[in-house]
């Protein structure tokens, strides 16, 4: 039996005011959750994140890493560097990120596997376009961004990472897959897991993100193959974010 993982991806919102408001409150609904809990935050906040979480149960990390060590790449931040600021997670191939930033998979493959040298957990995140899913592609979408990572690290390290799915129509639009819906892709993804390493196939968290909201979030994680959520919108609110975390059961 697996555990389940609530991660927020601040994405780029927050202050130091605005932050030390929201964590506090998540700190002081945490008791008695059944499931671990994480946000990731904008880069400038990490500091903060370790100084208030430090020895709490919330988690840490980033929304991004850089696949290079160190060096001339200005603007980026290194794994090495998030490591320092105490982040146990990090998201890696959001949606956003391949859309605006033009990222490849194997980019994200690189970064997932600087991660897992690193000691952290990178979230990878894959999910395919609504024009995708209406062409009955989401599976090949989601299978290539998945296998890109799995050739990478190889079965070895798969017990290292923690996989989502965010369909990329579901984000920000209040539009949620269905639980079956998000399940049989999850149903799928396990599967592809299980081709490269059967015993640690069934460790691997793979979250459901996209439009997970206290009203929604009992029911996807009902599911058996979906062992978390990574919230967006609703991590923002300590009140909707702690429901949401006490809706895992
Ligand atoms: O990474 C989380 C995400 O993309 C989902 O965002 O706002 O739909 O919960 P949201």
């Amino acid at each position: 039996m697996r555990s389940k993982l609530v991660v927020g991806n601040w994405k780029m919102n927050g202050s130091r005011e605005a932050n030390a408001l929201l964590l506090t409150g998540i700190l002081a609904g945490l008791a008695n959750a059944k499931a671990a809990a994480a946000v990731c935050v904008p880069a400038p906040y990490l500091y903060q994140c370790h100084d208030l979480l430090q020895g709490s149960e919330l988690a840490w990390g980033a929304q991004d890493v850089s696949c290079q060590p160190s060096g001339a790449y200005t603007g980026e931040v290194c794994a090495s560097m998030l490591q320092d600021f105490g982040c146990r997670y990090v998201i890696v191939g959001h949606s956003e990120r391949r859309a605006y930033h033009g990222e490849s998979s194997e980019l994200v493959a690189k970064k997932t596997k600087a991660l897992i040298e690193a000691g952290m957990t990178p979230i990878v995140c894959v999910g395919e376009t609504l024009e995708q899913r209406e062409a009955g592609q989401t599976m090949e979408v989601v299978n290539e961004q998945l296998g890109a990572v799995l050739d990478k690290i190889g079965p070895d390290a798969l017990a290292s990472i923690v996989l989502a799915y965010e369909p990329v129509w579901a984000i920000g639009t209040g539009k949620t897959a269905t639980p079956e819906m998000a399940q049989q892709v999850h149903a799928g993804l396990r599967e592809k897991l299980r081709a490269c390493n059967a015993a640690s196939a069934e460790k691997v968290l793979v979250l459901y993100g996209g439009s997970m909201k206290p009203d929604n979030a009992a029911d996807l994680m009902a599911q058996p193959d979906i062992d978390g959520g990574l919230i967006g919108g609703a991590a923002l609110k300590a009140a909707d974010f702690l429901a949401i975390i006490h809706a895992a059961k």
